[in-house]
């Protein structure tokens, strides 16, 4: 890029290109801000004859020993849990954008304002999800349990350096933008307000990956390589963390599938259940992200090779 200078063109300083994306980052932010109400829920209520989460997320073909009707409830309760993962960990990243802004009160203001727009944006997604706890609630039986503290975790995240949590976070709003345009987007039998709330979600989630790039890019600048290293170690403790979640909640909704679904299941199809749900929840908020071009292209920026192979082992042992 270049930029004139009183008639003789020089080469754009790295430091006018970040302000610039975090121009157009601030810019998007503004054009494309929704209200809960106004855009997104419509006075509308949650049809129970249609499917929530896409086959691509379930990975359907893990359930096709239950019959279609099932199969249906069983998108319903991974779709109640998806929503509710988001609530969850929108918690930390809120807090991790306001304590990152602090770097910049007297520095690049365009930075300041993008992550403060980060933050607010991060809050009104967890009043949105909890509005569709809520509705998914109030159509689906009694007995569904997501009874995690945001607060203990985020406190627990942000134990960890800013730039392990931003590895992290910059993972997590990748995956929730490959899952809408690759699952969401095209399915044309899901519930139309489940997608809605997915579309506007991937609109602001957007901005979010680019400010969570251009900060982790940041951070990792004044690191020494044992900090980066000790980061390493802190985003696979991470990952552990959030599938040790994944693990506890998957057992609780298969679980809740199998006292719900209006029919008695064998011990092998209750096996069955248990094991797909958690290579659900494992492919939608760890493995998909981590197949993400942009993640490995930021990732492989950042670490050397044998830190490379420590996070793919760490990750293989997942799978
Ligand atoms: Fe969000
Ligand atoms: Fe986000």
């Amino acid at each position: 890029m270049t930029q004139s200078n009183g008639g003789t063109a020089v080469a754009a300083s790295p430091e006018s290109i970040e302000g610039d994306r975090f121009a157009r980052a601030i810019a998007a932010s503004k054009r494309i801000r929704w209200d809960i109400d106004k855009d997104v829920v419509r006075e509308r209520v949650f049809n129970t004859a249609q499917k929530f989460l896409p086959d691509g997320l379930t990975r359907i073909e893990q359930f096709k020993f239950l019959s279609l009707e099932e199969q249906r409830y069983l998108s319903q309760i991974q779709g109640r849990t998806y929503a509710n993962i988001f609530r969850l960990v929108e918690r930390f990243v809120s807090a991790l954008a306001l304590t990152l802004s602090r770097d910049h009160f007297f520095g690049n203001q365009a930075a300041l304002e993008a992550l403060i727009r980060f933050a607010d944006e991060e809050l009104k997604h967890q009043e949105l999800f909890r509005r569709i706890e809520g509705l998914i609630g109030d159509q689906l039986p009694g007995g569904y349990n997501f009874d995690w503290n945001p607060n203990d975790i985020a406190r627990t995240v942000l134990k960890n350096s800013h730039w392990a949590v931003l590895l992290l976070t910059l993972h997590i709003e990748l995956f929730t933008q490959a899952h809408y345009k690759e699952s969401i987007e095209h399915d044309p039998n899901l519930s139309p307000l489940f997608k809605d709330v997915f579309l506007f979600h991937w609109k602001e989630e957007s901005q979010h990956a680019i400010i969570d790039e251009l900060e982790l890019i940041r951070v990792d600048a004044a690191l020494s390589e044992a900090e980066r290293d000790r980061g390493v170690d802190q985003f696979i403790d991470l990952v552990g963390a959030v599938d040790g979640i994944l693990q506890a909640q998957s057992i609780k909704d298969a679980s809740y599938f199998v006292e719900t679904a209006g029919r008695s299941f064998t011990a092998e199809e209750t096996r069955r259940l248990k094991a797909g749900f958690v290579q659900s929840y494992r492919w939608q908020f760890i493995l998909s992200g981590a197949q993400q071009p942009r993640f490995l292209k930021v990732l492989s920026s950042l670490i050397n090779g044998a830190q490379t192979k420590r996070i793919q082992a760490a990750l293989a042992a997942i799978s």
